[in-house]
């Protein structure tokens, strides 16, 4: 099945959604999960194999093409295919540019992207033109101008594309979005957020050479990784949809954990010589958006610690705080000045994303958020219609990998933010999870 979805049927489909207007819902809902939707995945290490067994567990979707310029990755993945009783797929492995044929087969409705990062976006914007809907893993974009490579095709072409960012689809952080659409935290004013997550084996070897990952290290000093912090954050403080990013300012850290890492695994023999790594320990963003609020980001991946998102939000009438696990709601919660568990809000307010999941999703990827993700894109694309996190939430999260750096190199100066909304989040409705 070739996706023909053009511009305006695209903009036709969006708008019919924002007005609700179904095409005769219950006719044709059953013939609509009945359809087969096709899909490439493009990277199959780690995270392309991660993402391809939940595929291949979801009803009615086939994916009859591989890619990957390491020929060893299919041994796994051909594995899974296997396991999950599923045809084996065309495999693609001739070059860095065979994805090339992966996106133009005319049997494909979507790509999935999960390579490393400086392939993210031309393969995006590759497969947008050659009408396939795209999911692409994160952060979609290295530079400011790869952000607006990929919204000039999403706006040339309407094909959908999404950043799949997980952490926007956690059961938690989604009942805390549910809470604050309910008015239970007042106005939000500000956000923090983190990736705080000791990556130094996934940016070196057990040798000690860098990966590809290691190797922007060498290159930037940068928060390199902000879209999981950011995910919740955007819709909770209704990025693009009423306020967005205006300026922020990054300070980073020296480096020091590569250097302490390597004294304690390679150089004792002083065989091994540390890198030069650009990239500091620890790199703190402070956001300000056009209407005042603040989001505060950490980029802490290379200092030996447990894993932690860090994340909170605090309104006008309460504050939400992950890492307490907890809730304070001025007026409701039982003691005044004190945090409550926040285990009952989150049944509660419990997210339609995650009502309907099979009682299994827990065991899929992460503890659920990935397989829904990835079951809403599934339906986005069946349905075509858009995708649930759409392309500008994706590319202005991933506009901080770049901005990021460019602040730290002019001494933690603030850098503007480019709107790549053109204005539209003055009039734009929240869509995310609605
Ligand atoms: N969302 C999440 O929770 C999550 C978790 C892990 C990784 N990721 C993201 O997934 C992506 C992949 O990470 P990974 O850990 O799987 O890395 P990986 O190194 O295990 O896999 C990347 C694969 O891409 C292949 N590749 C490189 N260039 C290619 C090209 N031109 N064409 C086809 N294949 C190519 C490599 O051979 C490799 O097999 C990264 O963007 C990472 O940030 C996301």
């Amino acid at each position: 099945m070739k996706t023909t979805l053009n511009r305006r049927s695209f903009f036709c489909v969006s708008a019919m959604s924002t007005l609700g207007i179904q095409t005769s819902k219950s006719a044709s809902s059953r013939e609509e999960h009945d359809k087969t939707v096709r899909i490439g995945i493009i990277g199959m290490g780690g995270r392309g194999c991660s993402l391809l067994r939940i595929l291949l567990g979801l009803e009615n979707t086939q994916i009859p093409a591989i890619c990957d310029i390491n020929p060893k990755r299919f041994d796994y993945a051909l594995k899974l295919f296997q396991d999950a009783g599923h045809p084996k797929p065309d495999l693609y492995d001739k070059n860095e540019y065979d994805y090339e044929n992966v996106i133009s087969r005319d049997d494909l409705d979507a790509v999935i992207i999960a390579t490393p990062w400086n392939w993210h976006a031309k393969m995006a914007v590759s497969g947008m033109k050659s009408g396939k809907y795209v999911g692409v893993e994160v952060p979609a974009a290295q530079s400011v101008e790869e952000c607006w490579e990929l919204i000039d095709a999403f706006e040339e072409t309407g094909v959908p594309c999404m950043m799949l960012e997980n952490w926007s689809f956690r059961r938690d952080n989604l009942a805390v979005l549910n809470m604050i659409r309910e008015g239970l935290l007042g106005e939000t004013v500000h956000s923090q957020c983190s990736y705080s997550h000791h990556c130094i084996t996934y940016f070196f070897d057990s040798e000690g050479k860098p990966r590809w990952q290691g190797e922007f290290l060498l290159q930037y000093n940068r928060d390199q990784y902000p879209t999981h912090g950011l995910g919740p954050v955007l819709s909770w403080l209704n990025i693009n949809c009423g306020d967005r990013f205006d300026s922020l300012v990054s300070v980073s850290t020296d480096s020091f954990g590569v250097e302490q890492y390597y004294r304690e695994h390679f150089t004792k023999d002083g065989a091994v010589k540390p890198p030069q790594v650009q990239q500091g320990d620890i790199v703190s963003t402070l956001i300000k958006t056009k209407l005042g609020k603040t989001i505060y980001i950490t980029n802490d991946m290379l200092l030996p610690r447990p894993y932690d998102n860090r994340w909170m939000v605090q309104g006008t009438k309460g504050i939400y705080s992950f890492e307490r696990n907890s809730i304070y709601l001025e007026g409701m919660s039982l003691q005044s000045h004190e945090w409550e568990e926040f285990a009952p809000y989150q049944e509660k307010y419990e997210h339609r994303f995650w009502k309907n999941a099979p009682a299994d999703v827990e065991q899929l990827g992460h503890g659920g958020p990935d397989y829904i993700e990835l079951a809403e894109f599934v339906r986005a694309v069946r349905t075509q219609s858009p995708t649930p996190l759409d392309l500008y939430d994706s590319v202005t999260m991933s506009s901080v990998v770049a901005l990021s750096g460019q602040s730290i190199a002019q001494k933690s100066a603030p850098v503007p933010c480019p709107d790549f909304t053109r204005g539209k989040w003055k009039t734009n409705k929240p869509r995310f999870g609605v």
